[in-house]
C-alpha cells in the first residue's frame, strides 16, 4: 500500500486493490472513471507488469484511457473488445439494492455503456458512498448542448409529480464556461435529495429529448467492494 495515505484514499485503494484480484488472466476489462478506479488502474498496471497479466482495457473516459496507458494496460475500444468479462468502475452512491448514482466525475455514458456490455459490474467505493435511499448526491444527467435550456425546463417541470424531494437543476460548470464530456455534451445536475423510485424516475428522463442518459445505473451493478479508512473491506 502507498505510503502516507489519508483515510478516505486508504478507503479507496484497499477497495480496488481487492477489486483488482477479481481481474484474470485473457480478460476483457471495462475501466471506470473517477478516484477510486484510478486506484484501480494502478493496482492493474502493477499486475500487468510484475505478473505479466495479459489484459485488455476499454477505458470509460480519455483521462482513464490516458492513465492505462501510463500504468501499461493495453487499451482496445469498446467496439474492439465487442463484450467484456468484467468492469470495474467506483459511484458517488449506491443502496441496498446496489443500484448506484454515478457521474460525479461526468463519464456516465461511456461507463453506462461499458458496464452494461460487460458480464459483471464490481463498483468499489468507500464507505462514505453507501446510503439508504438514493438522491442525496444530485444525480447527473447527461444532455446535448443544442437547446439546453429548453431540456433543463422540461426536465424541471418533468419533476413535478415525480417522487423526489427536491426539483433544483443546474448546469455543471468548469471555471466559468459550461463542463463539457467526453462526448461533446453538457451534464445537468439534479438536487432531489431523495429519490423514491429510481427505476421509474429513470425511464420517465430518459424519454425527453435532449437527455442522452442518466446517471442512475438500475439492476446493472453485481457486487460492491467497500473500503473503510483502518483497511478494512466488505463485500456486498
Ligand atoms: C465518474 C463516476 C465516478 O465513478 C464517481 O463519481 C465516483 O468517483 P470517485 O471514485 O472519485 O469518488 O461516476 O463519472
Amino acid at each position: 500500500m502507498p505510503s502516507e495515505l489519508s483515510p478516505i484514499d486508504k478507503a479507496k485503494f484497499v477497495a480496488a486493490k481487492q477489486a483488482s484480484s477479481y481481474v484474470e488472466d485473457g480478460m476483457k476489462v471495462g475501466l471506470g472513471t473517477g478516484s477510486t478506479a484510478a486506484w484501480l488502474v494502478k493496482c492493474l498496471g502493477e499486475r500487468v507488469e510484475k505478473e505479466s497479466l495479459n489484459i485488455k482495457g476499454v477505458p470509460t473516459s480519455s483521462r482513464t484511457a490516458a492513465l492505462a496507458r501510463e500504468v501499461g494496460i493495453e487499451v482496445i475500444s469498446l467496439d474492439e473488445a465487442k463484450w467484456l468479462d468484467l468492469t470495474i468502475d467506483g459511484a458517488d452512491e449506491y443502496d441496498g439494492n446496489l443500484n448506484l448514482i454515478k457521474g460525479g466525475g461526468g463519464a456516465l455514458l461511456q461507463e453506462k455503456i461499458v458496464a452494461t456490455a460487460s458480464d459483471q459490474m464490481i463498483v468499489i467505493a468507500d464507505a462514505s458512498k453507501q446510503v439508504e435511499t438514493l438522491g442525496a448526491f444530485p444525480l447527473p444527467i447527461e444532455v446535448i448542448p443544442f437547446g439546453w435550456q429548453t431540456t433543463k425546463t422540461l426536465v424541471e417541470e418533468t419533476l413535478i409529480g415525480m417522487d423526489v424531494l427536491g426539483r433544483r437543476v443546474s448546469l455543471r460548470m468548469n471555471g466559468d464556461a459550461p463542463f463539457y464530456t467526453d462526448e461533446g455534451n453538457h451534464i445537468l445536475d439534479m438536487h432531489l435529495n431523495r429519490i423514491g423510485n429510481a427505476r421509474q424516475l429513470s425511464l420517465v428522463i430518459n424519454q425527453m429529448p435532449g437527455v442522452v442518459e442518466n446517471g442512475l445505473f438500475i439492476d446493472i451493478c453485481d457486487v460492491v467492494i467497500v473500503g473503510f479508512g483502518d483497511g478494512r473491506v466488505e463485500t456486498r
